[in-house]
């Protein structure tokens, strides 16, 4: 042995270091402690602030019809290609209209923002086109856009939607925080069959539950309710709920 053979100082951080560096379970069981730690202190306090929790005016949990379609929407995969968040930024405002506020998809479970453009950003595509439109498009899309790379899903006009558990599809949807009223998850079947369906009765009804709710025949076929139908719908309320008339501040757009 040489006399320059290196000797750590017993006792000292080294040492105590020492047990980390040199056993990886517990430097990893160290490492998530603090993370965690650092997480808890900037995270936590945002399910509580009141300045963190975005409250506006407009927003109201998805008609049965609506969350049907948007079952389909997921089912389907449209998130695949389709983003529903519009960045605060002038191309994407000028393109599809107000940025998206967090609180438009408090009632999403799971929110549909998506990270994929391949098609256009739905989150305000309510209103843009006819139920026509989206009927043809849907199931042929170039039909209407030649150069479109979307696939046709001309099965959802065809297919009677079926929504014989959609009460408790809304029962779910509570447990996860969206307020649907034991009147709304009772009345849930008879609210779909009303929107859909032209004319009916049940429709007042409906509006006094979901202001604002659109009730009419969406896939030109009043005696059947489609999936065709429940998606349309869907489509039709995206980024209509919230009056931006009340919101005007384009100060935010970077
Ligand atoms: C393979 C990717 C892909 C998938 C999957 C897809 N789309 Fe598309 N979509 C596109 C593309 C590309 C366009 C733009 C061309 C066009 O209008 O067809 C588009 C356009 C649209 C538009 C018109 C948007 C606008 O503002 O003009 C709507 C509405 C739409 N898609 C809905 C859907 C729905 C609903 C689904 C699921 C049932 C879906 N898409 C699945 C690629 C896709």
């Amino acid at each position: 042995m040489t006399s320059i053979e290196h000797k750590a100082p017993r006792r000292s951080l080294w040492a105590k270091h020492k047990i980390f560096e040199t056993n990886s379970i517990i430097l990893v069981i160290g490492v998530l402690l603090v993370i965690s730690i650092g997480g808890l202190v900037e995270i936590a306090p945002l399910f509580y602030l009141r300045n963190t929790i975005e409250t506006v005016q407009g927003m109201r949990p998805y008609t049965p019809l609506e969350l049907a379609g948007r079952g389909i929407y997921v089912r389907e995969g449209c998130y695949n290609c389709h983003s529903q968040m519009i960045r605060p930024l002038r191309d994407e405002v000028e393109r599809y209209g107000h940025y998206s506020l967090a609180a438009e998809s408090m009632y999403d479970k799971p929110f549909q923002w998506g990270s994929k453009r391949t098609g256009p950003d739905l989150a305000r595509v309510g209103g843009k086109y006819s139920d026509e439109w989206q009927r043809a498009h849907l199931a042929e899309p170039r039909a209407i856009v030649p150069q479109s790379i979307m696939p046709g899903y001309p099965f959802l006009e065809k297919t009677e939607l079926a929504f014989g558990d959609i009460a408790d599809e809304l029962r779910a949807n509570r447990a996860g925080g969206v307020p649907y009223s034991d009147e709304m998850i009772a009345q849930a079947q008879a609210d779909l069959r009303a929107q859909a369906t032209p004319d009916h009765p049940g429709q007042t009804d409906l509006e006094k539950r979901y202001p604002k709710a659109q009730s009419r025949d969406f896939d030109g076929n009043p005696q059947r309710i489609t999936e065709a139908d429940a998606l349309i719908a869907y489509l039709q309320a995206l980024g209509t709920m919230v009056d931006f008339k009340l919101y005007d501040d384009k100060a935010n757009i970077r």
